[in-house]
């Protein structure tokens, strides 16, 4: 029952719009792009179409939805309170890639919220995305339109291949522009706290509101408190193999990249390498890949769910990755590789 239909830019056809939109009104699913990830969108006050958004990811149901929205005075209608600090980021970073909690009013349902009293909301700068939101009604529960456990969809290809029957319409807009999904930040509590790093760095934050704190848990596998989103404490963007990212000097990463694939290829097994532009002709073994440019590590963001991928289509056993920067963006990168990682990590 699903259709696929191409819409690249906002001139070319509004009745796919509005098809989209009649579908989201009726308490349908309609999977689309955003600047971040494909989001699969549905109607987030009707609490039977949120519903089914679960159903067709397989997503546990406490795993709270973000609401997006096309206007920032739409805000108002589902956040209680809008404290200075959200105030000042929105100002600057909406529309983008920055998801904002709040504590939420009686317009949103828990169906949506999985139970809690809290809201996450974000305005995408797609416009194609807010487009389609304002069809479908002003405000749409989306997320990532991939199936639970699965790396996020950064084509529509990669939406098929996951939601296939499930869903009533994806449109395809072509390959996201940022790759990860956006930055979480609990607006709720002072100072604001970053729930999930994304392309709107802790840096940047910072240069809005002042001081910003990270949700250590992040980062650390064996950490005894559950990350602050719920969604965060499953083994999302896992690949199929097992995998290990190497840090260290680069030439040392590089060596001691070689000599595990050469080990684990003499015992039969199909190894992929996570590399860069940089580095991907020093690799002598394996199924090597290039994720970006290390010298500008948006194009690693870019690369990496589309490769873990990849990497699942060949049936690779086990993947090593090179390790990123902990600063601007490479954060985020690291927080999805480490998750991928099951937070396999050795430092040389
Ligand atoms: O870039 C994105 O944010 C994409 C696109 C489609 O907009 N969406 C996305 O949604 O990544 P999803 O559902 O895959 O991730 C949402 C995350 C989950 O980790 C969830 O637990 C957390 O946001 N979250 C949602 N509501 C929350 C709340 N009220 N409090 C804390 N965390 C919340
Ligand atoms: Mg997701």
């Amino acid at each position: 029952k699903t259709k696929m239909k191409r819409l690249e830019t906002l001139e070319t056809d509004n009745s796919i719009l509005q098809e989209a939109g009649r579908i989201l009104r009726e308490g349908g699913l309609v999977a689309f792009p955003t600047e971040t990830v494909y989001g699969l969108g549905a109607d987030a006050l009707n609490e039977k179409a949120a519903e089914k958004i679960y159903a067709a990811k397989g997503r546990p149901s406490d795993n709270p939805l973000i609401v997006h929205i096309a206007e920032k005075e739409a805000l108002d209608r589902i956040a209680k309170e809008i404290s200075a600090e959200a105030t000042k980021v929105i100002e600057k970073y909406w529309p983008g890639p920055l998801t904002l909690i709040f504590e939420k009013t009686d317009a949103v349902p828990e169906g949506t919220t999985g139970g809690l009293d809290t809201v996450a909301v974000r305005m995408p700068s797609h416009a194609l995305a807010r487009a389609l939101i304002r069809e479908g009604g002003g405000y749409v529960a989306a997320p990532s339109a991939n199936t639970s456990g699965r790396p996020s969809p950064t084509s529509a290809e990669h939406v098929r291949e996951d939601l296939w029957g499930k869903v009533d319409l994806i449109i395809d807009g072509g390959e996201t522009e940022i790759g990860i999904e956006s930055t979480i930040l609990d607006v709720s509590v002072t100072p604001p706290v970053i729930l999930r790093p994304g392309a709107i760095t802790k840096e940047m934050l910072e240069e809005a509101v002042g001081r910003v704190e990270m949700d250590e848990t992040l980062f650390s596998g064996d950490s005894k408190e559950p990350p602050k989103a719920p969604g965060m404490k499953y083994r999302h963007y896992a690949p199929k193999a097992e995998m290990t990212v190497i840090d260290g000097e680069i030439q040392d990463v590089i060596e001691e990249i070689n000599r595990r694939a050469e080990e684990d290829l003499r015992q039969g097994k199909r190894v992929g390498i996570i590399a860069t532009e940089e580095s991907c002709l020093q690799y002598r073994k394996g199924s090597v890949k290039s994720i970006g440019l290390r010298t500008e590590e948006a194009t690693v963001a870019n690369g990496l769910y589309r490769i873990l991928r990849e990497f699942d289509a060949e049936g690779t056993d086990c993947i090593y990755s090179e390790a990123f920067g902990s600063e601007g963006i490479g954060n985020a990168i690291m927080n999805r590789l480490l998750k991928a990682a099951g937070h396999h990590i050795i430092k040389l």
